[in-house]
């Protein structure tokens, strides 16, 4: 396939790190994070910075976020403030990205945003079910009222294992992080718009 001009946001994360290494493999990928050594930083909750973004890198093909996670956080704990702010990034600040990269894209490029599922009952996971849950609910309805023929999916990773290993977590292994990387790679070269992506396992 063609190479692709691929913007990866999130780029210093577990995930976003691998994701770099696929992609690059063969495509073309710019690297972007909120802090860090990239050239190119964007924060996820500044509209005006996302759009700084698209007037700084013209005729991108592909967005993938792996940016930005809602903290875990017992119910009740969070004020109304706290859980808006807690879900701002992940949820309103990927929904803003694919805003604006719907205008800015190349025709027939895509958007691959980052929600996630776990399976059972994640302790202090309500405010994150929300976010997760949202982005694939906006993701499906959204991709159809694409315009120029861009898609849109939602990776849905569950537990990485590198995460799990340096959170010295013990029990079910998780994933590990080069097979999710794939998922990304998936919805950047395919054909599919508005899934959710997930390894089942
Ligand atoms: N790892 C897992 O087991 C797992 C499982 C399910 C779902 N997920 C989801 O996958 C995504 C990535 O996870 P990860 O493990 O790779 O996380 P991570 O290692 O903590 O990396 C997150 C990345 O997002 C960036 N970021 C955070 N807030 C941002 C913002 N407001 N704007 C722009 N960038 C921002 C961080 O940049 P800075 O470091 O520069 O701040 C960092 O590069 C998250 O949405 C997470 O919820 C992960």
């Amino acid at each position: 396939m063609r190479r692709l001009k691929v913007v990866v946001i999130g780029a210093g994360g577990t995930i976003g790190r691998a994701v770099v290494a696929e992609l690059g493999k063969r495509h073309e990928v710019i690297a972007v994070s909120r802090h860090g050594t990239q050239l190119l930083r964007v924060d996820l909750d500044v509209p005006a910075a996302i759009d700084a973004l698209f007037d700084a890198v013209p005729d991108i093909d592909a967005v993938v976020s792996t940016a930005a996670s809602v903290p875990l956080a017992p119910f009740g704990t969070l004020s109304d403030e706290g859980l808006a702010q807690a879900l701002h990034a992940k949820l309103f600040g990927q929904i803003a990205l694919l805003q604006r990269a719907a205008t800015r894209l190349r025709e027939g490029g895509s958007v691959t945003l980052t929600g996630g599922r776990f399976d059972g009952v994640l302790p202090g996971g309500s405010a994150g079910a929300l976010a997760n849950a949202g982005l694939e609910a906006f993701v499906a309805q959204a991709a159809p009222e694409l315009p120029r023929g861009l898609r849109v999916n939602v990776v849905a990773p569950g537990w990485v294992q590198e995460t799990l290993d340096a959170l010295g977590l013990q029990g079910p292994r998780g994933t590990p992080v080069h097979e999710v990387a794939r998922l990304y790679v998936a919805a950047v070269e395919g054909a599919m718009s508005g899934q959710a992506l997930r390894i089942i396992t």
